[in-house]
């Protein structure tokens, strides 16, 4: 089929671009190079460079080349900068999509799967958190992600779109292409692997949580992983597909937690270096720990992570770190 993908010039939308084209489909990849370094590797696929939030352009782009499905990568997504300017938040992330769902509506192009976020959950009472956890986000990054999820929901059921919004927890490791490159970095991985090649050294926010090593406890997903669920995903929203005849929330994460020690110690036996690494107060809403329940996933995508171990994410990054060092050199 014919797919979309918005934030295809970024990390996740890249790598699943990757998986796309590999699985035989023609690939449109719309980025509007807002927070894309223009390095990412897109080949097989077309590159248009514009905005998803411009229904004017939108609509015949989606119509004139008959796509079938967008997949939804595009966002603003940096926690402390959505609490610093959630206009910036609320424009992008919820008037643009919904800008995007009208032209889809106008277009004929009733298949999508979103990007969403944990975030959407805040602080949980439980975890594993399951899908019909309660909504609570903290920020507003999560309150736009939320609010998106919630206008798609409702032209599913008005105008009959087939809906998959898909919640990652954390997403790590690389593609065999591409990698994870924000500006700035807020993710951990990327961040110890900085700090392991001279950055920064890594601050560990908070040693005294309720865990057993005191450090927070995240749940990370590979990349790849997470490229294979939007292919299993985009299937689901076939015509007629019964998984998606009403709005379909799902979580993608690897069901299994590491606390930020186990991530920095992953690391260094990974890559045989040593971290040099400091430590800070607790950062305000940063529970203990977080994990996804993937049983959902599991049994209407049929999808099994099966590379989102410490050190397939970590080697994975660190591989395409190198290279990419390499490169400037
Ligand atoms: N990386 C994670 O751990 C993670 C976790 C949860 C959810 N998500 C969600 O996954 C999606 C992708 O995240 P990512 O890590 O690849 O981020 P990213 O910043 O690498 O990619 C986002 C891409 O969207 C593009 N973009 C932004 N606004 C646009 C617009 N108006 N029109 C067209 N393109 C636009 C950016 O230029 C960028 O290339 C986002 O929706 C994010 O909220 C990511």
């Amino acid at each position: 089929m014919r797919i979309l993908v918005t934030g295809g010039a970024g990390y996740v939308g890249s790598a699943s671009i990757e998986a796309l084209v590999e699985a035989g489909h023609e690939v449109i990849a719309l980025d509007n190079m807002a927070t894309a370094d223009g390095a990412s590797d897109l080949d097989g696929a077309e590159l248009v460079v514009g905005s998803y939030t411009d229904r004017e352009s939108m609509t015949p782009l989606l119509r004139d080349r008959s796509v079938d499905a967008v997949l939804h990568c595009g966002a603003r997504s940096l926690v402390g900068e959505s609490v610093q300017d959630p206009a910036l938040y609320f424009r992008e992330n919820v008037a643009g999509g919904i800008a995007l769902l009208e032209a889809m509506h106008d277009a004929g192009t009733n298949r999508l799967v979103i990007s969403s976020t944990a975030a959407v959950y805040g602080i949980p009472d439980e975890t594993p958190i399951p899908e019909d956890a309660p909504l609570r986000p903290i920020n507003a990054y999560g309150e736009t992600k939320r609010s998106l999820e919630a206008a798609a929901a409702w032209f599913s059921r008005a105008y009959g779109l087939r809906l998959v919004s898909v919640r990652y927890f954390n997403v790590a490791g690389a593609s065999g292409r591409n990698g994870e490159r924000h500006s700035p970095e807020t993710h951990l991985i990327p961040n110890v692997l900085a700090a392991a090649d001279g950055g920064a050294p890594l601050t560990l926010f908070g040693t005294d949580y309720e865990t057993p090593d005191g450090t927070p406890i995240r749940d990370y997903v590979h990349v790849v992983d997470l490229a294979d669920a939007h292919r299993l995903a985009l299937d689901a929203t076939a015509p007629g597909d019964s998984r998606t005849e009403s709005a379909l929330f799902m979580n993608l994460g690897s069901g299994v937690g590491y606390s930020v020690r186990q991530v920095l110690h992953g690391a260094e036996a990974v890559i045989g270096r040593k971290v040099p690494h400091g430590y800070g107060e607790r950062r305000a809403g940063d529970p203990p720990v977080l994990i996804a329940s993937i049983e959902r996933a599991r049994s209407l995508l049929g999808w099994e992570p099966t590379r989102s171990t410490l050190e397939e994410m970590i080697g994975s990054a660190w591989a395409e770190r190198q290279r990419r060092e390499s490169r400037k050199t």
